[in-house]
């Protein structure tokens, strides 16, 4: 039978790629691609009234991910994450309908084990043994695991001073481990040039490859079903590199092509730390792409990206969707950990205690309405975090 993946696309300028070699970036262009199906032959499948008897992890959703059969997949059963109501958190911004997108509870703690499953199975499909990232961290940590399941061998480079749970899971997992001075654009730098000339190795940063935003999307199919088949009114993500949001706005067009999306698109919201917020800065100019930030730095560590390769996606993602994009301080994250876990029980991460912060902010000021139904994403485990954890419980 055909495989329903048909090939690869440049989201700038449209090129196409060929979906069973491997690939990187758009080669005319540099820019990132995304996969493609022939969504007229999944939507036969792919009905939303027969979702209901499937796995219950992000493969449900499998004539939409760059698999072709059943043992290419990899997965340590991620995905399918609870969609937790948050009466009190909501109370607290004045809002009726909060719920928090619980992602600490995939594999390895966060959102990360979504794109690293898709990405490393298609590494299986197209027999690539040998791979590497460049991350804040927890894309590291869901990399190391997932090449481990698979028998692959990882290669990181992180900063120094990444959590050191992020360090810990790589190395438990075998990967080799890098740890640099500076930040994640350095990490990059140091690994292009050691695999320089690998051919039989895979770089999988952050929209450098296609696969890692095809497990990020299934995040929009799942609030789709959670919700009874409808979407929220607004998005809440705190964005680095941008896959999520990137992501999800992907699905939301397979989505209305499959013909299972409602009509109204959800708000988007990106939300980064005021110490690294290049695309803020850019949203808020008016500009379709984000220039670097010199000096980043913020406690949320994965929001620490000075330069994201898919700005102008995300940035696109943004304004179709009449969505907005705000910064939040350190010291507003470190509160917020503590007063949005203990209104929810759930452990937040200084990410996700930047989306809760932005709720508040943009409900206050009028952008989310009183009836609005809102979606925050905890993108990953508090408990990977044990240095803010530490200074959220003692802040003041
Ligand atoms: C917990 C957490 N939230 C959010 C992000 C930002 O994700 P992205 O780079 O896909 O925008 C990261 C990235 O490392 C992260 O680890």
């Amino acid at each position: 039978m055909k495989p329903i993946l048909s090939h690869l696309e440049c989201a700038a300028c449209g090129a196409t790629g060929d979906a069973f070699a491997p690939a990187t970036v758009c080669v005319k262009c540099n820019k990132p691609l995304l996969v493609r199906y022939d969504l007229e032959r999944a939507r036969a499948a792919l009905r939303p009234d027969r979702l209901s008897g499937r796995r219950s992890d992000l493969w449900r959703y499998r004539e939409v991910l760059p698999v072709c059969a059943e043992n290419e997949i990899v997965s340590l059963g991620e995905g399918w994450t609870p969609l937790l109501a948050a009466p009190r958190l909501a109370a607290r911004a004045g809002l009726r309908r909060v719920f928090i997108k619980e992602e600490g509870q995939n594999p390895t703690g966060s959102f990360k084990a979504r794109g690293m499953a898709a990405a490393v199975s298609a590494l299986v499909r197209l027999q690539i043994k040998n791979a590497y990232v460049p991350s804040a961290g927890n894309a590291a940590g869901a990399l190391a695991a997932y090449g481990a399941r698979a028998g692959i061998n990882i290669t990181i480079a992180m900063p120094r001073d990444t959590p050191e749970p992020n360090i810990l899971e790589c190395r438990a997992a075998g990967a080799s481990v890098h740890l640099i001075e500076g930040l994640i654009g350095d990490c990059g730098k140091f690994l292009r040039e050691r695999f320089a000339g690998a051919r039989d190795a895979m770089e999988l940063s952050t929209l450098r490859e296609p696969y890692r935003v095809e497990g990020k999307k299934t995040m929009l199919y799942e609030l789709y079903e959670q919700l009874q088949f409808d979407l929220p009114d607004v998005i809440i993500y705190p964005t680095g590199g941008g896959t999520g949001i990137v992501g999800m706005a992907k699905a939301y067009d397979e989505m209305t092509a499959l013909r299972f999306a409602p009509p109204k698109r959800p708000r988007f919201v990106v939300v980064q730390s005021e110490g690294c917020a290049p695309i803020v800065r850019a949203f808020q100019s008016g500009a379709t792409e984000a220039k670097p930030i010199a000096n980043a730095q913020t406690i949320a560590s994965g929001l620490r990206v000075p330069s994201a390769i898919g700005d102008f996606i995300i940035l696109r993602a943004l304004r179709e969707s009449g969505g907005t994009a705000l910064t939040v301080t350190d010291d507003e994250i470190l509160r917020e950990m503590g007063v949005a876990t203990r209104d929810t029980g759930v452990l937040f991460s200084p990410e996700g205690a930047a989306a809760s912060v932005a709720a508040r902010t943009l409900a206050k000021n009028g952008w989310i309405a009183p009836d609005d139904r809102v979606v925050i994403f905890n993108t990953g485990s508090g408990l990977k975090y044990p240095e803010a954890a530490r200074a959220a419980i003692e802040f003041k």
